[in-house]
């Protein structure tokens, strides 16, 4: 062996070796406490004295190297060097065993400490939702109409040209079809334009008689402003029965908005054309706020236009397999949103797609 590699068995330098690379685990040794170290840092600390422990006490180490090295020192130094050695092993052992014992313990109180729970500490307070002006005003629809014996259906919000156009009798190149104008996608599915698209998937799911109403989301390709959205809410209304004439709309139509807003409510019919009706009618309520009289909401008028509605024009009913001569029935459809901003007498429909909180709010 050359004398450098013997000046390196040197018991003490094995020691020094060992001194410089635990230096940063003295205070551990030393129970100085963790010295405001992060649990993560800790953890980091274990991990280190553990390759520390590998590196100066595994196979490779000098400490190895130096206990090897007992035999071959002339017999009348052996003792003396055997013993040096053993010393410093010991040293070493002591030191990184002490050392990772204080750490756990550092480390298992700040476990503890970050797992405890201050049961007097106040609570965080939770924020109570409410049902969105949206939803409140359509609860209240379906209350309505659930009353006078209306199934509430659900449909698909995006639809085939089936549903949207074709079976409610507007065929493609049908001028109806503009106004409506929707969002596409690549398949040629589109977003509903109306929930009219649920009268097909009533019909074709219930077969008449059948009493139901639909409300949803819908869309059009509109540009947003006090009175337009890209998607708004509506409610459609279905009734399919032998017998069922003009009289049992109005009358039907009567009734709910005498439910809703009171029985001095009248209402009144325009004639008008939709597609999938014929007859077809726009109908409009007596203002709740002024009676009839006249006021602003009403602009003066003292009518509130509300939807449309007719009788079920039979390409409708055959569309779903049902004979015309057979049944008959009628459909409604207005805007909750409108209804909503009525209600709340709100000046931009845009206040209800926000989301703000500080609106949101207002409402129970
Ligand atoms: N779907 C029509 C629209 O969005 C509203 C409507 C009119 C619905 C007449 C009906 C109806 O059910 O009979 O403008």
């Amino acid at each position: 062996m050359s004398s450098e590699a013997k000046e390196q068995l040197n018991p003490e330098t094995v020691r020094g070796a060992f001194d410089r690379d635990f230096s940063p685990f003295e205070s551990y040794h030393g129970n100085e406490g963790p010295g405001g170290r992060s649990l993560a840092e800790l953890e980091a600390d274990l991990r280190s004295l553990n390759e520390l422990r590998i590196k100066h006490t595994g196979k490779k180490s000098l400490l190895a190297a130096l206990k090897k090295e007992i035999g071959r020192v002339p017999a009348e130094a052996r003792a003396a060097f055997g013993q040096s050695a053993t010393e410093v092993n010991n040293y070493v052992i002591e030191r990184i065993d002490g050392a990772q014992a204080n750490l756990k313990a550092y480390i298992g109180v700040l476990q503890q400490e970050r797992e405890r729970l201050d049961v007097t500490l106040p609570g965080r307070r939770v924020r109570r939702g409410r049902a969105h002006p949206i939803n409140l005003v359509r609860q209240r629809l379906e209350d309505v109409f659930v009353a006078m014996g209306y199934a509430v259906e659900d449909g698909p919000e995006i639809e085939n040209d089936f549903y949207n156009f074709e079976a409610l009798n507007i065929p493609a190149a049908h001028p109806a079809r503009s106004v409506q104008d929707t969002f596409y996608t690549t398949e040629g599915f589109a977003l509903r334009s109306q929930t009219s698209t649920v009268q097909i998937h009533a019909m074709q799911r219930r077969r008449p008689p059948l009493r139901v109403v639909a409300p949803g989301r819908v869309f059009r390709r509109d540009t947003p402003d006090a009175t337009h959205n890209p998607m708004f809410f509506q409610i459609e209304g279905l009734l399919v029965d032998r017998g069922i004439s003009m009289a049992h709309l109005k009358g039907t139509v009567t009734e709910f908005v005498r439910r809703l807003f009171g029985p001095q409510t009248v209402t009144r019919f325009r004639p008008s054309y939709f597609p999938f009706t014929e007859p077809s009618a726009e109908f409009d309520f007596s203002c709740f706020k002024c009676d009839g009289r006249g006021c602003p909401l009403c602009k003066h008028s003292g009518w509130i236009e509300l939807g449309g509605s007719g009788m079920v024009h039979p390409h409708v009913l055959r569309a779903v397999g049902i004979d015309p001569e057979e049944f008959s029935g009628f459909a409604f459809g207005f805007g909750i949103d409108r209804m909503c901003i009525l209600l709340y007498e709100l000046d931009d429909i845009r206040l209800l797609f926000e989301n703000d909180v500080r609106f949101l709010e207002q409402f129970d």
